[in-house]
Parts: C-alpha cells; structure tokens; sequence
C-alpha cells in the first residue's frame, strides 16, 4: 500500500509517500520534500498568519509533484500509483491548513482516491515509526540506526514538544491513547522562541539557544524549573520567561551592558556573548531538566516499556541524550525520529494515516484549527 501525504499546518508545507503493507510494524519512507517560510518570519521575529498561507499556495503544487516525481512508483502525476491521500486536518493556522485540506479533496476528487484526516500531533508522534537506515533524505545517529531493529512495545510514553504543544501521552497500542498532561501556558518551544527574541536572537530561537549553549554553563544562572516536583503530567514556561527577563535587565545594569547580542566583536560584545551563551546554556538546561523530570515520572508510575519523543524541541540534543540516559536507568526502551523528521513534516502524517487507517470521501473531510487528541 502506497500512501501520498501533505501537511501545511503552519509554515512549512509538506509532501511525502510511505510504503508498507498490513502487519509491517514500521513505514518505508520513498520521497519528503518539505518547503518552509521559516526565513521569512524570521525577519518579523514570528509567524504572522497571513503570510504563511500566502507561501502555502505558492508552494503546495511544486512539493506534491516532486514528492511523486522523485519515486520510481510512478513518473505521472495525472494518475500517480497511490491507495490514498492523507492530511493534516488541524490543529493548525487556518489559511495554512485550508491551503493542504482543499488540495487533497481536489487530488482526491480527480484521481478517485479516499483520504485520511489526521490530527497534526498524532502525525508527531508518528515519526517514530519511519524505517531511517539506508535513508539518504534523513539525517540519522548512531541512536536512531541502534533502534531501527526495535519495535516499539506497549504501553509508551510520548512527549510531545512543539513549537505549540508539550504534551505526554500514554499508548496503549495504536488505537488507544491518552492525554495525560500538558502545558498549562506556554509551550516548551514557545519557551525557548520567547526567550531567543528577548535575548535577540534570530528567529526560531529553539535552535539559536542550542547553538550558544554549547558555548556556556548551565549553572551559571540558577532559573525556575516551574512545577517540577507538582503531582501532575502539567507543564508551565511562561515564569521562566519573566526570570529571564528580569535576569537580562539586572546583568545589563550591573556590567552596563547593552541587551546582549550575538556576533558583536569589540570587548563590551565578547562580554555580552558570554552572556548570552550562559543564558541560553541556563535556559535549556531549565526547560529540559522539567521535561525529562515529568516524562520519567510518567514512564515510572504507568510501568512503560517504551518512552518516545517528538516536535520540533525533540530535536534538541540535550533532551535527547537525557531522555535516553534515565530510559537506559528505568530499563525501557528510547525512540527518538531522524532530526528532520522532528520539525513538521508530511512523512510522519503519512505515517500516522497508515498506522490509523480509516479511508474517507473528499465530501467528510474538513479543516480544524482546534481540533484535539
Ligand atoms: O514541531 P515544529 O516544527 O512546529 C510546531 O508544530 O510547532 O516545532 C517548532 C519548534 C520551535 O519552537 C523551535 O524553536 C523548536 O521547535 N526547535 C528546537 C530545536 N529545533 C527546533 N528547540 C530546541 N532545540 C532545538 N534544537
Ligand atoms: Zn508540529
């Protein structure tokens, strides 16, 4: 079974095709193109709606046709050799998702094949279920290469960190799962976004921090880890925030400094670098000592055999080793996607549609920018 799948939650627009056949416990990915309007919000330090739809449409009809092009399943795309069509139906930015939504149901119309809605988190999730080895669109590590030979096995945990979820959800098996905690306010990549642009960094700030990180010391600022020790799955990074802030403003009055910023050379800019790559080292340490803390509870008291991440933060290298430390001490199995595969992308929808099977007409299917688990 051949499925094409198309994501355009936000602002990457994504087409993809997976192969597999009933019983496979993992997906052979065959082609990923994903465009993204990333550079573009960069210069407004954000997403700003309007615009990511707009290059949406540029872009949806070019990324579906290289997507089946650059197969060997099939050179036309007038009547390509797939059993379906799967998409993200939400949660998402409206104009983003109208955008993949009504190209499916006119593909789906046109060559007469059903569709699969998926809810843009499971597609997250999802990721884990991709065969990498042997995959030249993949950027894989020796973790993941090690891992490919394993099955996930039920229950799992999953943390989801996004740019707008940070999530934990227990699965059963595939058809069931269940919510159980997430961020009260913001989330973890929102966190880390937040922070980069008070810090000045360049948007999206969640790798920028990584980078600097490694070039500072996680303790040389002691930030609130917020409801580490609470008896709930919930999360809270907004105080985070608002320490850091304050953080930036006492540093800046006692060395009268201006905001640190990246790149300066003279004495005063190596001072505010220092700075910055303490802050961000101080920051991420933060967020993942609170994630890795909740996830390992989690994992602990629903005995877990599996724990999983996935989202863009799981792109994160520290929360990735971390995660695979405390799963090798509780004895359960570690999955983390191929980097590319954390930011959004349509092989984990088209994943997500096969694992979850249920063909629909063009006619029932719509967007939903709320849509939940
Ligand atoms: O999953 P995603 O591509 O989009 C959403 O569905 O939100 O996640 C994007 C988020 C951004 O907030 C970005 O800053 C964060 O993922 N991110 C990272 C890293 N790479 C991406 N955060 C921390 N460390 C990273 N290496
Ligand atoms: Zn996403």
């Amino acid at each position: 079974m051949r499925i094409l799948g198309i994501e355009t939650s936000c602002d990457e627009t994504g087409a993809a095709v997976i192969e597999g056949e009933p019983g496979d416990t993992k997906v052979k990915l065959l082609s990923n193109v994903v465009a993204s309007s990333l550079s573009l919000h960069a210069k407004t330090g954000g997403i700003v709606p309007e615009v990511a739809a707009r290059e949406q449409v540029k872009y949806i009809i070019p990324v579906i046709e290289k997507a089946l092009t650059t197969t060997n399943i099939s050179q036309s795309t007038t009547n390509p050799s797939i059993d379906a069509i799967a998409v993200t139906v939400g949660p998402g930015l409206i104009g983003s998702l109208l955008v993949g939504v009504e190209t499916a149901k006119t593909l789906a119309y046109v060559w007469k094949k059903p569709i699969i809605p998926v809810n843009h988190l499971i597609g997250h999730i999802y990721a884990n279920w991709i065969l990498t080895t042997n995959n030249s669109q993949l950027t894989t590590t020796p973790l993941e290469i090690s891992n490919q030979k394993l099955e996930v096995a039920f229950p799992a945990i999953v943390l989801i960190v996004s740019g707008g979820h940070t999530d934990l959800v227990l699965m059963k098996n595939h058809k069931q799962h269940r919510w159980i905690g997430g961020t009260r306010d913001d989330a973890a990549g929102e966190a880390f976004d937040k922070i980069g642009r008070l810090l000045e960094l360049p948007y999206p700030g969640g790798p920028v921090i990584a980078k600097l990180a490694e070039k500072g010391n996680p303790k040389a600022f002691s930030f609130p880890r917020p409801m580490i020790d609470s008896s709930d799955f919930d999360f809270s990074f907004s105080g985070l925030k608002t320490a850091v802030l304050r953080e930036v403003k006492n540093q800046a009055t006692i060395n009268d400094l201006p905001a640190p910023r990246v790149g300066a050379e003279s004495e005063t800019g190596r001072q505010g670098h220092r700075l910055t790559a303490n802050l961000s080292a101080s920051v991420q340490q933060a967020i993942v000592d609170v994630l890795v803390a909740k996830t390992t509870k989690a994992a602990q008291k629903h005995k877990v055999k599996s724990m999983l991440i996935s989202g863009g933060v799981a792109a994160n290298e520290l929360l990735r080793h971390q995660l695979e430390v405390r799963s090798q001490e509780l004895g359960v199995i570690f999955f983390a996607p191929a980097k590319n595969l954390c930011t959004d992308n349509a092989a984990m929808i088209t994943t997500a549609a096969f694992f979850h099977y249920k063909p629909l007409s063009w006619q029932q299917i719509t967007a939903d920018p709320g849509l939940h688990f």
